[in-house]
């Protein structure tokens, strides 16, 4: 396959690794100093284009590659609230997108298992839920987007909670998501329920980016000629 990369920074060259190992080329790499490439005329030459930026610039990458009809997978997180205008464009388009808080094959089964576990403790008020998150010192959103897409999937399914917050709260209705950020850390999420008698929790821990850069290379492998909006359940069979 053909490639174009929108963001060369930390997941943007590991993800070239892992392109070049899968046997794919890498025909196109946009960053900050040549933005001036990123043309309709440069990005048709690709199969799919896969943008990790960051939250101050991913929506506009989006729209921009959206328009320009390359199939887009995207992992830059904290600009979530965009996220449902963007898809409505992809059908509107006609064009192919595929958007993941998180790419890693494990986190996408810990998210099957967040569901899981949060149906089986909906009945029950006397466990009371939580999610830890631990990241790098230079992530610049705060929670996660992988923390988000757990919280939300919580609030799908305990009426108890109403919403998540990022501090601690005193509300039996506020779910609680705590940041950390400390180096090194590629990130780690806790899902726990705690009560008087016993906790259980769930834990996610990456060891490294590599995990990230694979899941969004099989996402643009997925992609590639495909229609509309898409999700990692759709690449993993989940
Ligand atoms: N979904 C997932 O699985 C997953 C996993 C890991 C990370 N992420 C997310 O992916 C994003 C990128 O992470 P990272 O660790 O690779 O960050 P990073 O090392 O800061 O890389 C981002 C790169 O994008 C460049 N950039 C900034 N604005 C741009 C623009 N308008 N057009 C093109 N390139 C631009 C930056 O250039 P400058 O440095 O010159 O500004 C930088 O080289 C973050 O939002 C992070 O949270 C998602």
């Amino acid at each position: 396959m053909k490639l174009a990369l929108i963001g060369y920074g930390k997941m943007g060259k590991i993800i070239e690794e892992i392109a070049l190992l899968r046997n794919h080329e890498v025909i196109l790499k946009i960053d900050i100093s040549n933005l001036g490439e990123f043309t309709k005329e440069n990005l048709s030459k690709a199969d799919a284009a896969i943008e990790f930026t960051g939250p101050h610039s991913a929506y506009e990458n989006v729209k921009k590659a959206i328009s320009y009809g390359v199939p887009l997978v995207c992992g830059s997180t904290g600009w979530l609230d965009r996220l449902d205008e963007i898809k409505k464009t992809v059908v509107q388009e006609n064009g192919a997108f595929l958007y993941a808080s998180n790419f890693s094959i494990g986190v996408n089964i810990f998210f099957e298992l967040n569901k899981k576990l949060a149906t089986l403790m909906a009945p029950h008020p006397d466990y009371e839920a939580g999610i830890r998150e631990i990241h790098h010192t230079q992530k610049k959103d705060s929670p996660s987007g992988t923390a988000i897409t757990l919280a939300e999937q919580i609030l799908e399914r305990n009426s108890r909670k109403k919403r998540w917050v990022n501090e601690n709260s005193d509300n039996v209705e506020d779910l609680e998501i705590i940041s950390e950020r400390t180096d090194p850390a590629p990130g780690t999420h806790i899902v726990k329920y705690s009560s008087t008698v016993d906790d259980i929790e769930i834990i996610h821990t990456a060891h490294s980016r590599k995990g990230f850069a694979l899941g969004a290379v099989m996402a643009a492998e997925f992609l590639k000629g495909k229609k509309g909006n898409y999700s990692m359940k759709d690449v993993l069979n989940l």
